[in-house]
C-alpha cells in the first residue's frame, strides 16, 4: 500500500523548518500550560529554535531563570518540558544555545539564529525599544502568531526591512 502524499507531508513537516523559516506556528500539541505559564513575562518562544537538550536545561533551572524566578509545580513543568523537547529543533541544524556563564541556554544565541539575523545592525538591537534579541515581537509585527515573514518586519525606527 502506498502511503499517502498527505500523511508523508505531515510526517516531514517537522523536519522541514529550516527551509521555511518564516512560519513557526505553535504546535497543535502544546499543553495550555505553555501559553499560561511562559508567554506571561515574553513571547512562547518556538519550541523548535532549540534543541531537546537545551530546553531540558531551560526547564531545570526555573528558579533561576535570566535574573526571574519562573519556578513551576513538578507536574506543570514536566508536561511543558515533555512538549518543549518533543518539538525542538536538531542540534545539528541549530547549533547549540550558548548560554553566558551561569545562565540557561538562549535561542537567540545559537548559530541558527544568528544567521538569520546577520544582517541586523547592531543599533537595532540596543534601540530603547528592542533591549534584548530576544524581543521579537518588536520587530517581528506577527511573532505572536508564530509568523516571521521579511515583509511583516518593522524594525524599531519604523523602516520597513522589506519594501
Ligand atoms: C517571571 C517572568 C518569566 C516567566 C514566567 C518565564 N520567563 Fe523566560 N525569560 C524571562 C526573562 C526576564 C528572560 C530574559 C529575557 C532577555 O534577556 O531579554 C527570559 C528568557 C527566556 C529564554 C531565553 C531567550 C533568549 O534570549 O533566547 C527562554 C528560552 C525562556 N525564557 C523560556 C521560558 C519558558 C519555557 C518559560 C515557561 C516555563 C518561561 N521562559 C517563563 C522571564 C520569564
Ligand atoms: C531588531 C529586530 C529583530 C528582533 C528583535 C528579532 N528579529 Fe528575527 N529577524 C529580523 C530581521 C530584520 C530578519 C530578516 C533578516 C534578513 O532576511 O536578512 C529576521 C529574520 C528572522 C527569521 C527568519 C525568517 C525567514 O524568512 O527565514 C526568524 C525565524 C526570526 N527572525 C525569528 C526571530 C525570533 C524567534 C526572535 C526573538 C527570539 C527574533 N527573530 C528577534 C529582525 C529581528
Amino acid at each position: 500500500m502506498k502511503t499517502p502524499r498527505l500523511l508523508l507531508a505531515a510526517m516531514l513537516l517537522p523536519l522541514s523548518f529550516a527551509a521555511h523559516a518564516d512560519k513557526l506556528r505553535l504546535p497543535a500539541d502544546a499543553p495550555p500550560a505553555f501559553q499560561a505559564e511562559c508567554a506571561s513575562c515574553h513571547l512562547a518562544f518556538p519550541p523548535q529554535l532549540l534543541a531537546a537538550d537545551d530546553w531540558r536545561r531551560v526547564m531545570a533551572s526555573l528558579d533561576k531563570h535570566y535574573g526571574d524566578n519562573a519556578s513551576l509545580d513538578e507536574k506543570t513543568r514536566r508536561a511543558i518540558e515533555d512538549f518543549l523537547v518533543r518539538n525542538a529543533g536538531s542540534v545539528r541544524k541549530l547549533g547549540a544555545g550558548k548560554a553566558a556563564t551561569g545562565e540557561p541556554p538562549r535561542l537567540t544565541a545559537t548559530a541558527w539564529f544568528r544567521r538569520k539575523h546577520h544582517e541586523v545592525p547592531p543599533t537595532d538591537w540596543t534601540h530603547a525599544k528592542v533591549k534584548s534579541p530576544a524581543n521579537c515581537v518588536a520587530c517581528h509585527t506577527r511573532a505572536e502568531e508564530g509568523s516571521y515573514r521579511e515583509r511583516e518586519i518593522v524594525m524599531p525606527d519604523g523602516r520597513r526591512w522589506e519594501d
